[in-house]
């Protein structure tokens, strides 16, 4: 067997190590291991935590300030510590109890877990969660409950002034994502209201200077010590970390990290730990795990005998819960654990056992164009910080290693931070949510962050033209108020409350939900041929929502099948299974929705396709594009250049000489590459209906576009 092994300069320990404490936790490390400290008990291990320390400190600082920005490194017990701290000195009591808010669902779960082992409760008692359609608490009984962001506002919404909440304690703030953001700006609210509620921010990177200003402004006259804001800084616990570089930047860095990933395993098969790589999206992911299961099967064959056998698992957000929790199970000793993951694993999660990282480099990132009206996922170089945050999951037990997949040079010239995520988004959902909560002047709320004011002004365009906003800008009833309640973009929402007029409101909840998971399609590496042809079976001239309903309809024939049969189904058919049960569960989350607001959920279509595109154009006609000669297609709106992604049917035509391209499509999702706007899941649409349908949105657009197309067309010919 052979691999190429790219090249690292070493050493270059990172300054955010701790070195001092090495020597201290040498003997530490004989105890703990690996894997997490199991041989210590939970007691020794939490008083044990850097933050153990600050136990009085903390609680002194919440008795005489309201807000308390907590700053520690991931790891030194801010998330499993602080609620503990105040459950056990009194802070909760029959009415109210603890709110700790995570960005992510996996990480709410997990640290409900943590904190009932750790104080040999049952989960969803003293201790709960609450995610999206997932309730795991008692209410009067739950004294500190894990909830995810978003979530919170769904709270907010229902109990303006969180009266349920003593302590409402934000994690992760570093991340800087939307729902946190809104979350910090409606605290600061409620907080000049209700002053008997406390707020602890807590953040492994972030500027806490800043924060502290955003919550003392506009208190420094009040004259009154009790409103102000202080600052508590954990120190970090890291073992040293050896950071090594690429010598020459590589070309592909996912074979790069598969080929560093079994290096570092045949290197250390001596010692024990775990593996880390850091990619950018599923994609990515599961090219690395499909790569590396290759490669451990080969491994298996040789039969050698001490060699360690690789478990490889991957990690990303859309993955299914139960998925996500295995990268927590503990590894055999016979084992190495190799996960590959997002930048899920950045900072959020806790995974013991790590102690090689090897990252890209690379991230995902929103990005919001203006023009298009639509956000897309851009391939970026990953910020400084959170290339410290990716080395440092390696030292968390013992001295790790961290391999660069990029030069030095490349380092230096990263960005200290990644922007906040709401100068970079699709600001629907957030305008459409803060409206639902009575704040009707967008512009005035004080935002941690302001978004930028042309992307509001679309954003308001946009919410006009679904009618979920009325010509005062406060939310239609009861179309924008239902619009708000649904955990979807609020495009997807309008088209299914739509679908009732259309009377194909079952169609419009499979496509929607089926446009909420990923990769419905599979095709195993050297199968392609085989993969589209099967993928013909459920094509149609219509587009892909239709072909997408088709394979839904196809999978619920099945589900009389038992799992196993219905997965062998799915197999031989290169669909998906896990992305269909996912879909089939999301379906019936947004049907529970429908049926609360009474809307009549019969269907008359029958086999005509035409009253479901109709719908699907008053939801996402801001996304409508037409036919340039270039053979490429035009927004309609911005004439910005459009190419139709791959993994589109409509390439068939495109394909096909014998075929005309559709000359309107709507779309559902843009991905950017370098250059180009790949427009994905698209259907072919009439023109005349975008007319009828949103005449005030395309009242000049669409003639115009036609005849210039037109035109060119006729002088090409
Ligand atoms: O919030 P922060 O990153 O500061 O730390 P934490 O999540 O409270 O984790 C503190 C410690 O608890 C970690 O170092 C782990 O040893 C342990 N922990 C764990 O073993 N399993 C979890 N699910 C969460 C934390």
């Amino acid at each position: 067997m052979s691999f190429y092994s790219p090249k690292f300069i070493r050493p270059n320990v990172d300054s955010c190590i701790d070195t001092e404490r090495l020597n201290e936790l040498e003997s530490e490390q004989e105890l703990a291991r690996f894997n997490g400290h199991s041989e210590l008990s939970l007691d020794v291990q939490r008083q044990q935590l850097p933050i153990f320390k600050h136990r009085s400190q903390m609680l002194y600082a919440l008795e005489t300030h309201r807000v308390v920005v907590v700053v520690g490194e991931t790891g030194s017990g801010k998330s499993t510590q602080l609620p503990q701290y105040l459950w056990e000195s009194g802070w909760t009591d029959s009415k109210h109890s603890i709110c700790v808010t995570e960005p992510r669902r996996i990480a709410t779960i997990n640290l409900a877990k943590r904190i009932c082992d750790e104080k040999s409760c049952i989960l969803g008692d003293e201790v709960g969660y609450a995610i999206r359609f997932e309730d795991c608490f008692t209410p009067g009984r739950t004294k500190v409950k894990f909830v995810t962001d978003g979530l919170l506002i769904r709270e907010l919404m229902q109990n303006p002034l969180l009266p349920q909440y003593s302590v409402v304690i934000l994690d992760e703030v570093h991340e800087r994502n939307t729902n946190t953001d809104i979350v910090i700006g409606l605290l600061k609210k409620i907080m000049k209201k209700r002053h008997d509620l406390k707020l602890i921010v807590c953040s492994a990177t972030v500027d806490a200077e800043e924060i502290k200003l955003y919550f003392d402004e506009g208190e420094k006259n009040k004259n009154s010590n009790n409103l102000s804001t202080c600052i508590v800084s954990v120190e970090g616990r890291y073992y040293p970390i050896e950071i090594s570089y690429l010598t020459e930047p590589c070309d592909n860095y996912v074979k790069a990290s598969v080929t560093t990933a079994m290096a570092v395993h045949f290197d250390q098969q001596d010692n024990d730990g775990d593996i880390l790589i850091f990619l950018t999206g599923q994609d990515e992911v599961d090219e690395a795990v499909s790569k590396l299961i290759e490669k451990a099967t080969e491994l298996k064959s040789l039969k050698k005998k001490n060699f360690k056998k690789l478990w490889i698992l991957a990690l990303y957000g859309s993955l299914p819960v139960s998925e996500q929790l295995k990268v927590f199970e503990r590894t055999p000793k016979s084992c190495r654990k190799i996960i590959v993951s997002t930048n899920i694993a950045e900072t959020s999660l806790t995974i013991n056992g790590i102690v090689y990282v090897i990252d890209s480099g690379f991230m995902k990132l929103k990005a919001y164009d203006s023009r298009l009206g639509s956000e897309s996922l851009i391939t970026v170089p990953c910020s400084k910080s959170s290339a410290n945050q990716r080395a440092g999951r390696a030292g968390r037990y013992r001295s790790g290693k961290a391999f660069r997949l990029f030069p030095e040079t490349e380092f230096q010239n990263m960005k200290q931070h990644t922007p906040p995520e709401m100068q970079r988004c699709d600001l629907a959902s957030v305008v459409i949510q803060l409206k639902a909560l009575g704040i009707d002047n967008i512009c005035r709320f004080d935002f941690l962050s302001a978004p930028p004011s042309k992307n509001l002004v679309n954003t308001l365009e946009l919410l006009h033209a679904l009618e979920a906003l009325d010509h005062n800008s406060k939310l239609t009833n009861p179309l924008g108020f239902q619009m708000a309640e649904f955990p979807l973009h609020p495009t997807y929402s309008k088209a299914l409350i739509n679908a009732e007029k259309f009377g194909c409101a079952q169609e419009m909840l499979s496509i929607i939900a089926m446009l909420q998971v990923q990769h419905v399609f599979i095709t195993p590496s050297g199968r392609k041929i085989q993969a589209d042809k099967s993928k013909l079976k459920f094509t149609c001239t219509e587009g892909d929502h239709i072909t997408l309903l088709n394979v839904y309809k196809s999978f619920t024939d099945k589900l009389s099948k038992n799992k196993k049969s219905l997965a062998n189904w799915c197999q031989s058919n290169f669909l998906n299974f896990k992305s269909l049960v996912r879909a089939s569960q999301i379906r019936e989350q947004l049907r529970m929705i429908l049926r609360k607001f009474k809307i009549d959920m019969s269907s008359s279509c029958g086999d005509r396709t035409e009253p479901i595109l109709r719908c699907l154009c008053t939801a996402f006609f801001a996304n409508a594009a037409t036919a340039h000669y270039s053979g490429d297609y035009r927004h309609l709106k911005s004439n910005v250049s459009l190419k139709v992604h791959p993994s589109s049917v409509i390439n068939l035509f495109l394909a096909n000489v014998d075929l005309p391209a559709p000359k309107y499509v709507i779309y559902n999702d843009i991905v950017q590459s370098k250059t180009t706007y790949l427009i994905r899941d698209l259907s072919v649409v009439d023109c005349k209906w975008l007319h009828e349908l949103v005449p005030n949105y395309y009242e000049f657009g669409t003639d115009r576009e036609i005849r210039e197309t037109n035109d060119k067309r006729l002088k090409l010919s």
